[in-house]
């Protein structure tokens, strides 16, 4: 018996974020699925060389340089995605701005930032996909955390930002089912070798990590790309308005909150 690498044949995503990180892997994952994928973010450099690998999979790919935090350039980002493959069935939301700040430290600027980015831009790249979805049904995936769960420090910004997020996903959910979209979402703990981890977790803070989550190790990237992979496919048909976490159990240990080494209070 032979195997096709084929679960998204034929179908078409837009990924925000898509250039690097984590979604730079649930992209390449998605075309390895038989998928045309069109990846978003601020700076053509970070979408070009994904943009090739994306390529090298056989599959067609558009890079779209698009801040989200701008309505008319989402826009004009997704007009040009249907237009260069021919629609779209799949968004994936994963664009996202970290930092390590006490609330007590926080500008307005800084807070707004990371809201602006995570989830006003979750809101305004939902927004531009809907007509388009509205064709042949489709999923929107968002990416989340599991930061607010408990109350993480210096992550107040984030927290805030991806809460909103998590209700985006139950409340377009429940609106566009009968459109036959599915929107789900999926929280991941710290991911080795991203840039999340890199702005969080020092060496002593991802020791305590891998230590303290269940399953004894921080996650891959392909722990989440396979997740995407899954709440993208027909084989979650029949599941919208959750959020999965992937994060080896971490969030449900009381000691998570040692791996966000907070600065200093003055
Ligand atoms: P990353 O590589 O820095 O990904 C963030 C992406 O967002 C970048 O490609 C960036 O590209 C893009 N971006 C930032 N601001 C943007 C804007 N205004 N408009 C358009 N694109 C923008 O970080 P990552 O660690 O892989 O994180 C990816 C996702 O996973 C995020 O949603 C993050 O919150 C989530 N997450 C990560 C972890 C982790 O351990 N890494 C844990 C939990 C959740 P440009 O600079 O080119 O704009
Ligand atoms: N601590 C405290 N405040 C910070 C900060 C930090 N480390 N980094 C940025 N800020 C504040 C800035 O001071 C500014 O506020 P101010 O005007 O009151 O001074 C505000 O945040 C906006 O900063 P700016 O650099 O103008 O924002 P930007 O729009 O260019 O970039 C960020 C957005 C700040 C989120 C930037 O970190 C980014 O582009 N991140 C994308 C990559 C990323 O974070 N990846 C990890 C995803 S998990």
């Amino acid at each position: 018996m032979t195997f096709q690498a084929d679960l998204l044949f034929g179908r078409t995503a837009l990924i925000t974020g898509g250039g690097t990180g984590i979604c730079r892997g649930i992209a390449l994952a998605l075309a390895a699925h038989g998928c045309d994928v069109a990846i978003m973010s601020r700076s053509a450099e970070h979408l070009a060389p994904t943009a090739d690998e994306i390529r090298a999979t056989g599959r067609r790919a558009v890079a779209v340089p698009a801040d989200v935090r701008d309505p008319a350039a989402v826009e004009a980002a997704v007009t040009r995605t249907v237009e260069e493959l021919g629609g779209l069935d799949i968004l994936v939301n994963g664009a996202a701005g970290n930092f390590l700040c006490l609330a007590e430290q926080l500008s307005p600027n800084g807070f707004g930032a990371v809201v602006d980015i995570d989830l006003k831009g979750t809101f305004h790249c939902s927004k531009a996909v809907l007509p388009h979805l509205k064709k042949n049904g489709g999923v929107v995936l968002n990416i989340s955390a599991t930061l607010h769960y408990l109350g993480t420090p210096a992550q107040l910004h984030v927290a805030a930002a991806k809460a909103g997020v998590d209700a985006l996903t139950r409340v377009l959910a429940v609106e566009w089912g009968p459109y036959g979209i599915r929107v789900n979402g999926i929280a991941p703990g710290p991911i080795a070798d991203t840039e999340g981890v890199r702005r969080l977790l020092d060496d002593a803070a991802k020791q305590r990590a891998e230590k303290t989550t269940p399953l004894q190790r921080l996650g891959l990237i392909k722990d989440v790309s396979d997740a995407a992979l899954f709440l993208c496919s027909k084989a979650a048909s029949y599941i919208t308005g959750v959020t999965l976490v992937v994060d080896g159990g971490l969030w449900l240990t009381s000691s998570r909150h040692a791996f966000a080494a907070p600065p200093e209070a003055p």
